[in-house]
């Protein structure tokens, strides 16, 4: 085993799943980035948790202004145009040529091009006095799947700009 610096130790958990988050502010301006710190909660009632860099950022602004977020799993179709998402620019949802489409039960709107998407209510921001992003747990109030989708359309980041897919399934036994 060879030693890891403890800067790199964070990169150690990967590939980790590619989502594009969706927002809006009270007026009703819509945002999106890109994430991939990204975990399960709780199964009953759903509840996922994101990892956002503790500062002000557009995504969590809104989070605090309206209270809810969608999360839309990216897929390699449409990849670069959610990784676009990432520029601080104005005007980057349209530039990035991503559609977006009515939520069902959120105003923050979901990316059209999203084959798995997860609308959710925002529970709770937290905030540690040590961690440098901010815990951000969500409630699924709604989930939609395309059920064609494929496993291998699935992106997953590893790190930088590298980003790698699901391969073959395959089974090992469990005991319970
Ligand atoms: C593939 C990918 C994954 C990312 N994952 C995260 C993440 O998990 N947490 C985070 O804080 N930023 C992450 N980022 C960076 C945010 O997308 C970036 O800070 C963005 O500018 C925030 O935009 P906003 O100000 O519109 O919210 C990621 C970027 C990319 C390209």
């Amino acid at each position: 085993m060879d030693e890891i610096p403890l800067e790199k130790a964070i990169g150690l958990i990967y590939p980790r799943i590619t989502v594009l988050v969706t927002t809006q502010n009270a007026k009703g301006k819509t945002n999106a980035a890109p994430y991939s710190w990204i975990a399960p909660v709780s199964f009953k009632p759903p509840m996922l948790y994101l990892g956002i860099q503790r500062r002000e950022t557009l995504t969590i602004k809104n989070m605090r202004e309206t209270k809810e977020f969608v999360v839309n799993i990216v897929t390699k179709e449409w990849a670069s145009k959610a990784i676009a998402c990432e520029a601080k620019i104005p005007d980057k949802i349209e530039k990035s040529g991503i559609t977006m489409k009515e939520s069902k039960k959120v105003k923050a709107p979901s990316a059209a091009e999203a084959k798995i998407v997860l609308e959710c209510k925002l529970h709770k921001i937290i905030e540690t006095d040590k961690a440098d992003h901010f815990l951000v747990i969500g409630e699924i109030v709604h989930a939609e799947k395309d059920e064609g989708l494929k496993d291998k359309e699935i992106v997953m980041h590893y790190t930088g700009a590298n980003f790698v897919s699901p391969g073959p399934g395959y089974k090992v036994e469990r005991k319970k």
